[in-house]
């Protein structure tokens, strides 16, 4: 059984205030809904007091939005896995767009972030999809299985790698408004898990595949008939405690 994982990238958005009265209302609605597991993804310098906020909570965990490569070392900046763990983290976002944008993070680095994370004992949520210019060239699944194949290729080399989360996400979904097409969203999700069937039938039945872009209360119900979507990954929404436990509430019907 797949537990399904209602996800909450803040960006970089929230201040100690406002975090801290989003976290109480996270943990009190999510309390309700056990069935789920929700998670939620502060700024770095937010994390450590996010946790002792969460130290009650029993269905709600801590993550990061992104991670180094490297275990240590002189790298200006950057946070390595082990920290992110002592810190009290269970998950991870490996190769969201806007790293992939806007830092120009490769499949290859996107990789090793993953082995990195998985040796630190923390659980990978790689996001894949394509952009729009990709969409219009029919380009999807070639650009998503390209980004899932190296992630992949870990399989027989990290300890617990079915619980490696996958999150498709659309690039040109993202904070837009327009969540894709059910169907499109359906189609790929499926050829995901068929891709991951090929290397390993059981893995596929256990790696956790979830949607995100744009995702909010109005369109969660169309996403959660999907057969093979095992949550959400929330930005904008989620950043609203009331839509994001009420997302929850919606998968969980
Ligand atoms: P959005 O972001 O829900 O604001 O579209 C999703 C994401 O970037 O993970």
């Amino acid at each position: 059984m797949r537990t399904p994982l209602i996800a909450g990238n803040w960006k970089m958005h929230g201040q100690t205030t406002e975090n801290k009265v989003r976290l109480q209302e996270i943990v009190l609605g999510a309390k309700n809904l056990s069935q789920l597991e929700f998670a939620v993804f502060p700024p770095f310098v937010y994390l450590t007091e996010s946790e002792s906020l969460l130290k009650d909570a029993v269905n709600v965990r801590l993550g990061a939005q992104t991670v180094s490569e490297y275990a240590n070392g002189a790298y200006t900046g950057d946070v390595s896995a082990g920290m992110l763990a002592d810190v009290g983290c269970t998950y991870v976002i490996i190769g969201h767009s806007e790293r992939r944008a806007y830092h120009h993070t490769t499949n290859k680095q996107v990789a090793k972030k993953c082995e990195a994370a998985f040796s630190a004992g923390l659980i990978p949520i790689v996001c894949v999809g394509e952009t729009l210019d990709e969409l219009e060239r029919e380009l999807t699944l070639t650009v998503v299985q390209e980004q899932l194949e190296v992630v992949l290729q870990l399989k027989d080399n990290c300890a617990n790698f079915s619980q490696l989360v996958v999150a498709y996400e659309p690039v040109w979904a993202i904070g837009s408004g327009k969540s894709a097409n059910p169907s499109q969203v359906q189609e790929v999700l499926a050829a995901i898990r068929l891709q991951i069937a090929r290397k390993d039938e059981k893995l596929a039945q256990m790696v956790r595949i979830l949607y995100g872009g744009s995702v909010k209360p109005s369109n969660t119900a169309e996403l959660f008939a999907m057969p093979d979507a095992d949550g959400v990954l929330v930005g904008g929404a989620s950043l609203d405690a009331k839509q994001f436990i009420e997302i929850g509430r919606l998968w969980n019907k």
